[in-house]
Formats: structure tokens, C-alpha cells, sequence
């Protein structure tokens, strides 16, 4: 058996390590390691299919990532004290049965990405109100709904990236104030509404790159003040308010906005210039902001454009206003001829009844 002798030799240098998992032999499950006596309980990728039982309750760090899970049964952890560190990533877990994380009070980080998740049970996040590192990415979730997060209230890092999200009900983060990174990057937003972050006075990164966002609305990153970075590219922005990002008062912030279809045209440039003399505004992919719209312009760089893009703009005014006013000039001048002929014609008239 190449691969126990592989590990035989790997572990060799850990002989006092295997000393101690020899000695809280009993309590640790099969097929998994358990190092410091039994406070970090390794199980990775042993095709587990079922949560072990005996997981010893002084268990602070359990790893059962890259098994064969595909459910976690209500009190599966009971009795588990202990636990702060929660990995269940690269499974196949679909359900979340109710209670399914009950006992966990004390647990600060879970981590369930690389599964297939398709909601999230109403009762989630009751018993895990310590919890500060949440991830849920690379699941298959298709909108997330108030109930599920509400007692999250010292979570500092959520990651929902990758998903299916195409819609976030308005009051789902409102418990979140605390959250420092929200990754929602990979997902199927398509506008960013008011009302959302309402209570993420404390948020500093903010990712929503490879959405279909066409819309931010203008009050929607007002209540931002922390926020250092808002990642916007692979979107389907075309056009952006200045105001959306005045309202933005933070110290600095850096924003991504490639690849989005941009219409280049005075409007966007105007917006972009105003928020590049925003001191504490940043953009910092302007180089790659790259046109969709107007055809003529397609592929070319907003910057390659400066100010020419409003030039033409003003052009086009002044060529409108001259011919405006060529045509009000021409319309008194014939206006005045034809007074002056009338009058001509009606001097002679009576001239001529004069004779
Ligand atoms: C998931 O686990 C499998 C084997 O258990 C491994 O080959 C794969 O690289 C893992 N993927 C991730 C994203 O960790
Ligand atoms: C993306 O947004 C557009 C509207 O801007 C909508 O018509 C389209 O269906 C959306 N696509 C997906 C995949 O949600």
C-alpha cells in the first residue's frame, strides 16, 4: 500500500504528535487524525459519507472537507463545546436539515463552499451567533432570505461568491453590522438597490464583480463608510450617476469597473473626470475602462478618448446653434425683403391710385 507507507514516512518526523494521537486513540473517530490531544481532528478526503459520532467534545478545530457528505442531519455536532473551526467545504452537501447546527454557540468559523446548496434553512443561523467567518461560495444558491442570516450579528466575512444569487431580500444583512467583507462576486445580481446595505456602516470590501448589474441605484452605497473597495468589473454597466458614487463618503475608496459594455459617450466621460477629482475616490482599472457603444468606438479605451468625447459634443452644439442661427438670420432677412417688396408694391400701388 504505496500511500499508508507515504504517509507512515510523512508522519515520521511527527513521532510525539503520533505519540499523543495514540494516546486519545479511543476517542478519536475512525479513519481520522486527531493531533493535540484531540483538539484538531483532521478527516479530509476519507470518503466519508456520514458525520463520525465519537468526535471528541474538546474539539476546537474539526476538518471534514473533500468527503462524500451530501447532508448535515439536525444535531449532527451535539455536544461539540468546544468547536470554533468548522470545515465542510468540497462535499456534495445539498441539505441542511433544521437544528442541523444547534450546539455550535461558540463556533467562529464555517466553511461549506464547494457544495451544492441550494437555499438555506430559516433557523441557520440561530445557534451561531459567535460565528465571524461565513463561507458559502461555490454553491448552487439562488436568493438568500432574511431569516437564514439574522443572528449573524458578529460576522466580519461573508462569502457568497459564486453562486446563483439573482435576488437578495431587502432586509436579509440588516443584522450584519458588523460585516467587514461581503464577496458576492459570480452570481446573478442585476441591480444594486437602496435599502440593502443599509446597516453596513462597517463594510470595507465590497465584491460584485462577474454579476449582471446595470444599475446601481443612487442611495445604494451611501450608508458605505468603511469601504475601501468596490469591485464592479464583468457587469453590465453601461452608463453610471456621479451622485451614486458622491454619495460614497468614505476616506478612500478604490474602484473596479472593467469590463463592463460602456457607452462612451459625453455623459460617461463627465461622470468619470468628476470622480477621478474626488479626492477619496479612486478608480483604479480606468485604464482598462473599455468602450462598448457608440459601434465607432467599440474597443477603444475611455482614456485614449480624454476630453474628446465632450469636445465633439460641443462641436456638434456649436454647428447646431450656428445653423439655428443661419436659418433665424435667413428667416428675418426674407422676412425683412419681403416687408420691404410688400411695402415697395403698396408705395407703388398708391403712387399709381395717386396719379
Ligand atoms: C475536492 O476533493 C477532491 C478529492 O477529494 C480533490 O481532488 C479536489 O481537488 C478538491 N477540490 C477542491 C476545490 O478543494
Ligand atoms: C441580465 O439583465 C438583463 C437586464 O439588464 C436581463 O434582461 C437579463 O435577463 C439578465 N440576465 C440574466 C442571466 O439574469
Amino acid at each position: 500500500m504505496p500511500s499508508s507507507s507515504q504517509t507512515m514516512v510523512g508522519v515520521m518526523p511527527l513521532l510525539p504528535l503520533l505519540f499523543v494521537t495514540v494516546l486519545s486513540f479511543k476517542l478519536c473517530p475512525n479513519h481520522c487524525l486527531c493531533y493535540e490531544s484531540s483538539d484538531l481532528v483532521d478527516c479530509r478526503s476519507r470518503q466519508l459519507a456520514h458525520i463520525p459520532h465519537s468526535v471528541p467534545h474538546g474539539t476546537w478545530l474539526l476538518d471534514l472537507s473533500g468527503n462524500e457528505l451530501t447532508e448535515v442531519r439536525s444535531g449532527s455536532f451535539i455536544g461539540l463545546w468546544s468547536l470554533r473551526i468548522l470545515l465542510l467545504s468540497n462535499n456534495s452537501i445539498q441539505t441542511l436539515q433544521p437544528q442541523a447546527l444547534s450546539s455550535l454557540q461558540f463556533l467562529e468559523r464555517l466553511d461549506l463552499s464547494f457544495n451544492r446548496l441550494r437555499w438555506l434553512p430559516k433557523d441557520f443561523s440561530e445557534s451561531l451567533s459567535s460565528l465571524q467567518e461565513l463561507r458559502l461560495d461555490h454553491n448552487l444558491l439562488q436568493h438568500v432570505d432574511s431569516p437564514s442570516l439574522n443572528h449573524f450579528e458578529n460576522l466580519r466575512k461573508l462569502d457568497l461568491s459564486y453562486n446563483r444569487i439573482y435576488a437578495m431580500e431587502f432586509k436579509v444583512l440588516i443584522s450584519l453590522s458588523r460585516l467587514s467583507l461581503l464577496n458576492l462576486a459570480g452570481n446573478k445580481l442585476n441591480v444594486l438597490k437602496d435599502g440593502l446595505l443599509t446597516r453596513q456602516q462597517s463594510l470595507e470590501v465590497l465584491l460584485l464583480s462577474h454579476n449582471n448589474i446595470s444599475l446601481i441605484e443612487t442611495e445604494a452605497l451611501t450608508p458605505l463608510r468603511s469601504l475601501t473597495l468596490l469591485g464592479l468589473q464583468g457587469n453590465q454597466l453601461e452608463h453610471l450617476k456621479f451622485k451614486t458614487f458622491l454619495n460614497l463618503q468614505t476616506t478612500s475608496t478604490h474602484l473596479q469597473m472593467s469590463l463592463n459594455p460602456w457607452t462612451c459617450d459625453c455623459d460617461l466621460q463627465r461622470v468619470f473626470s468628476k470622480i477621478h477629482r474626488v479626492r477619496h475616490l479612486k478608480v483604479e482599472d480606468y485604464a482598462d475602462i473599455i468602450c462598448h457603444a457608440p459601434p465607432q468606438l467599440a474597443g477603444a479605451t475611455l482614456a485614449s478618448m480624454d476630453s474628446q468625447l465632450c469636445m465633439a459634443e460641443t462641436v456638434s452644439v456649436l454647428v447646431i446653434t450656428i445653423t439655428v442661427m443661419l436659418a433665424v438670420i435667413g428667416a428675418l432677412v426674407k422676412a425683412e425683403r419681403n416687408r420691404k417688396n410688400k411695402q415697395t408694391v403698396s408705395d407703388t400701388d398708391s403712387q399709381t391710385q395717386e396719379k
